[in-house]
């Protein structure tokens, strides 16, 4: 007895403190949003909440309000789904909320990437110089000249026959190589190697990196919530070294053209004392978030197009004037149209379709870690006490995206929904009659907001160009029924489509 009593006190001690680790204990205190931990110790809500996101957030937006805390894999996660509060989140101080550590925290276990101390200031210094202004002019030639190469190789020879192709396939894969080839460079154009040799080659190395990136990116969602199969697992670990490897800094310094924003980050990792290998990592971690959501953006903005033919000959009408105002034209055997980026900035026609596109279509999850223990200031003048340890995020696709009271007949394609009336860039939107300043949040906001952005709009400005400018395209069943979002992506930028559409283009010259 004298022995069962210690042993038992232990055993006590041991599961209370284990149940306390399974937040089992964890209780609303006076002031805090809602708790909602579900019914599994630990892992709480994360099943239903991995099975589809959107559904899930909508359920407990009816059944909470717009602020609720919730467990997820062991996190306390406080989710703010009031839009006209957005700034709480998006401009608390990062002594409170911090975006990095989450984000280190993401790429090492999904990417094998340790990341250095002054890591995000190399990737913001770098971005604000060449995916803005001046820098972006010469990115945005970049990608002029790959799409070309990738578009538009076989002009001139008899290939005037209707090709049939998926939609989402062929989008993803013609902007991702053009993407892929104006950040990471060209194949050098050695004397004994012509220009056309070299980008034969270009075509060839793209092809085959994008069909590497295309299974890494089906296997991601799983990967994002460390739920891989452990074969699963062995073909993610060997796509991992297979583009290490591709995108290796030493593979990387044979090439031509190598973007300045790629470049300057290398260079202040080696300075920064990094070694190659992990910098190469770093390759993969930018080219992962620079590649992965452009492709299936432009796949969605040109099936709305040619859903919706009023949106179609709108965006035509505009893409032709200012070719013709451009002193260009496109005929048989003439030059290929210099597309400058001046002339991307003359089409809020355009423009409004990409915005109405991504507001559809991208669904980010906005996510920071609580480092003290902070109030939530809500725009009505509620507060809320949030615990340091937690986590807050922001999912804008239901709070603002599909608001029916921002935006009218939400779920509608609509195409001039971002233009006034006199045809200028609208901005101004509203709920429950207070002017809403995030009205759409493709690109998240605030520090870890999109550094690409000004360069991903251009770019499928560019690819729906090419393709009114140089081929006849269309649905091969113009019937066709625009598919759903593939549920087990929310959360993770742009969506893609539960199935594929067929197309059939042909060359117009
Ligand atoms: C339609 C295309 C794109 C969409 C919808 C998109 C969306 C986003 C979003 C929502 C984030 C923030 C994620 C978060 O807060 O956790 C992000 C981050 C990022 N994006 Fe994009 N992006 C696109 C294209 C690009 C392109 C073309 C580039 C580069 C040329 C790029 C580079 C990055 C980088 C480096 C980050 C990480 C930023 C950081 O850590 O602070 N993105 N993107």
């Amino acid at each position: 007895m004298g022995l069962l009593l210690p042993i038992l006190l232990s055993f006590l001690a041991a599961l209370i403190g284990g149940l306390y680790l399974l937040g089992v204990f964890r209780q609303r205190r006076p002031g805090e949003p809602p708790l909602d931990k579900g019914l599994i110790p630990w892992l709480g809500h994360v099943l239903e909440f991995r099975r589809n996101t959107l559904k899930f957030l909508q359920r407990m937006k009816q059944k909470h309000g717009d602020v609720f805390t919730i467990q997820l894999g062991g996190f306390y996660v406080t989710f703010l789904q009031d839009p006209l509060s957005f700034g709480a989140l998006v401009k608390e101080s990062r002594d409170k909320l911090d975006f990095n550590k989450f984000a280190e925290h993401l790429v090492r276990r999904v990417f094998g990437y340790s990341a250095i101390e002054n890591d995000h200031h190399i990737l913001n210094v770098s971005s604000n110089r060449h995916l803005k202004g001046e820098g972006l002019e010469v990115m945005t030639q970049a990608m002029m000249s790959n799409l070309q190469n990738l578009m538009l190789h076989n002009m001139g020879s008899d290939q005037r026959a209707w090709r049939e192709d998926s939609l989402f396939a062929y989008s993803y894969n013609i902007v991702f190589r053009a993407g892929y080839l104006s950040l990471y460079g060209n194949e050098a154009q050695e004397s004994n190697l012509g220009e056309e040799k070299a980008k034969e080659q270009d075509r060839a190395e793209s092809e085959a990196l994008f069909y590497e990136f295309r299974k890494y990116d089906q296997l991601f969602p799983n990967l994002a919530y460390g739920v891989l199969t452990p074969r699963k697992k062995r073909e993610a670990d060997r796509l991992l070294a297979y583009f290490w490897n591709t995108l290796s800094v030493e593979k990387m310094r044979t090439k031509d053209n190598i973007s300045r924003w790629v470049w300057d980050m290398q260079q202040a990792k080696t300075e920064a004392g990094m070694n190659d290998s992990m910098i190469n990592r770093y390759m993969f971690v930018l080219l992962w978030a620079s590649q992965g959501n452009t492709g299936p953006s432009a796949f969605w903005l040109l099936l709305f197009l040619m859903k919706h033919p009023e949106a179609m000959t709108a965006v035509k009408e505009e893409v032709d004037r200012v070719v013709k105002e451009s002193g260009q034209e496109v005929r048989r055997g003439g030059p290929i149209v210099d597309l400058t980026r001046e002339m991307l900035l003359k089409t809020p026609i355009l423009d409004s379709a990409v915005e109405e596109t991504l507001r559809l279509t991208a669904a980010p999850l906005l996510t920071r870690a609580v480092l003290q223990d902070m109030t939530l200031k809500m725009a009505d003048g509620r507060e809320y006490f949030i615990r340091q340890g937690d986590r807050m995020a922001v999912f804008p696709y239901i709070a603002v995206h599909i608001d029916p009271e921002i935006h009218p007949d939400p779920h509608s394609f609509k195409y001039d929904r971002f233009l006034n009336p006199d045809g200028t860039k609208k901005t101004e939107f509203y709920k429950a009659g207070k002017r809403v300043k995030y009205y759409t949040m493709p690109w998240g906001a605030g520090v870890s907001m999109c550094p690409g952005r000004f360069f991903a709009t251009n770019e499928l400005k560019q690819f729906v160009f090419l393709m009114l400018l140089y081929f006849d395209f269309e649905l091969k069943n113009p019937d066709e029924k625009i598919p759903e979002i593939d549920f087990r992506r929310w959360g993770f930028g742009s969506m893609q489509p539960d199935r594929d559409v067929q197309f059939r283009y042909r060359l117009r010259y």
